[in-house]
């Protein structure tokens, strides 16, 4: 029997059609073995890094992250960084605050919301500040530094958000938190949780400390003169402290 195009096409579209479903399904098969092998690959890093001898360090880690072409993470975008920014915008508009300095200015992104007339800001990262001087090469009010170029500078308000439970480090601790009192002129901001309790499974760029209990001990001319609960559900909230004249 001779065949028509008309008898013809139907079994050919049939054909075509489960040829695209099976590449489909062969695609998703790929595609979630790749999802599950880097789940897989991260959950290993993970594990591999809570053994300490095994984990680089706060600033290796921070680096390794931005070079990976990571960021500065969920709480520098979107709705953290939104309402970070209306605080800490907020304290500078109301209390004439003309200069900031900050102590880990990440990638840049929290800065992008910043609404401040001079800024200063450090990190530990080379790779995090190259993007800030690309994003926000031609602004003369801003400027960023390896930590470790610190050489005493100081401003009207000193900056320290999502920071301080990533300084699982001691030293790199009580550090930060000497030079974010003493570059203070007058106000200091710290974003971050405020507890001991550090469940094992946790990660491994993690440390929650009581840090008020620090400045309790080693800044009593500093005074906390407000408080502003965190996004609920999540353990960071707005610390605010004045140097007693
Ligand atoms: C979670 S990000 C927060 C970035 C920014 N402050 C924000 O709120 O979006 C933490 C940043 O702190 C930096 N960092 C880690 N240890 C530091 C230290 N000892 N001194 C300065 N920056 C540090 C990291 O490189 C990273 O960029």
């Amino acid at each position: 029997m001779a065949t028509t195009p008309h008898s013809v096409l139907p079994n050919f579209s049939k054909a075509i059609g489960l040829n695209a479903i099976k590449n489909w399904k062969t695609k998703m098969k790929r595609k979630n073995l790749q999802d599950r092998i880097s789940l897989l690959r991260m959950n290993i890093a993970r594990l591999y890094w809570r053994i300490p001898k095994f984990f680089p360090g706060s600033e290796t880690y921070w680096n390794q992250r931005y070079v990976d072409g990571g960021t500065s993470g969920k709480g520098s975008y979107d709705r953290f960084a939104v309402f970070k920014a209306e605080v800490v915008n907020g304290f500078v508009a109301i209390h004439d605050v003309k200069s900031v300095i900050e102590f880990g200015c990440g990638d840049g992104g929290q800065l992008m919301l910043a609404n401040y007339p001079k800024y200063i800001g450090f990190d530990v990262s080379e790779a995090a500040i190259a993007l800030c001087q690309e994003k926000f090469g031609s602004d003369i009010t801003k400027s960023f530094h390896l930590r470790k170029e610190y050489r005493g500078a100081t401003a009207d308000l000193a900056l320290s958000l999502d920071i301080i439970y990533h300084l699982v480090e001691d030293d790199v601790f009580e550090n930060h938190m000497a030079i974010l009192f003493s570059s203070a002129d007058r106000y200091v901001i710290v974003y971050s949780s405020n507890m001991d309790k550090n469940p094992w499974f946790g990660s491994a760029h993690v440390k929650h400390r009581k840090f008020t209990d620090w400045v309790a001990e080693k800044r009593a001319n500093w005074k906390l003169i407000e408080y502003c609960d965190g996004i609920p559900g999540f353990s960071a909230n707005f610390y605010i402290y004045e140097k007693n004249s």
